[in-house]
């Protein structure tokens, strides 16, 4: 099986979580595409969604299924989003498409986060994945320098990217993350960060990996 593939079973697997008439939170990706594609056979089951990127939604809505502000949706009973790391909490890397801050938002805003992935995201230490951070672009500089100073990791821009809410992402490289609730909490302290790209305060609910074998799921 592929690494494609994979993404494909644990998105197939996360369709049970789907129940009717539920507004569901969609995630950016890959894997979030699979689980988009595959909502579209039971779209008639669900009364819409609220898209993390400009790109999630474009692709629910080509395949009509609507599309709603999170503020007309109000509180979510179910987000699906991959990951770019998870450890065994379920604390997670996330923001390698960018969309770090609307995915924020709307898993803060769901009861029950269930995050797809091919099996290579779960580690035991997260940080090989560099670490994005959106930041405010007047900060940029600034924000760089605090974030070398309190976590000793080294940022880089990522070039030519500007996020849906028009800010840059410095990339945390060089990090070992023994304490993610700790660093996610400092790394938000820094004034121009709009947020960064762990969720370990929040993490997520349930994981569904995909393996060669088919769809397997971790809970913390
Ligand atoms: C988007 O900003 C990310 O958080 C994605 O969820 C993450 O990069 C996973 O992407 P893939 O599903 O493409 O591996």
């Amino acid at each position: 099986m592929t690494q494609d593939e994979m993404k494909k079973a644990a998105a197939a697997a996360a369709i049970e979580y789907v129940e009717s008439g539920m507004i569901v939170g969609i995630g950016t990706g890959s894997t979030a595409n699979h689980f988009i594609d595959l909502l579209a056979d039971i779209k008639g089951k669900i009364d819409g969604t609220v898209a993390s990127s400009e790109a999630s939604a474009d692709r629910l809505r080509g395949h009509g299924i609507p599309v709603m502000s999170l503020n007309e949706a109000g509180q979510l009973s179910l987000y699906v989003d991959g990951a770019d790391e998870s450890n065994k909490y379920l604390h997670l890397i996330k923001g390698g498409g960018g969309a770090l801050t609307r995915e924020k938002i709307v898993a803060a805003a769901s009861e029950k986060f269930v995050c797809i992935a091919d099996e290579s995201k779960l580690v035991d230490v997260m940080g090989v994945f560099p670490l994005p951070v959106e930041v405010i672009p007047m900060a940029r500089s600034y924000v760089a320098r605090e974030i070398l100073s309190r976590t000793g990791g080294t940022p880089v821009l990522r070039e030519g990217f500007t996020t849906d809410n028009g800010n840059v992402i410095l990339d945390i490289h060089d990090l070992e993350i023994m304490e993610p609730v700790k660093i996610e909490n400092e790394l938000n302290s820094i004034v121009g960060v709009v947020t960064n790209g762990l969720f370990a305060a929040r993490p997520a609910d349930v994981l569904i990996l995909g393996t060669p074998d088919g769809a397997r799921t971790v809970s913390p």
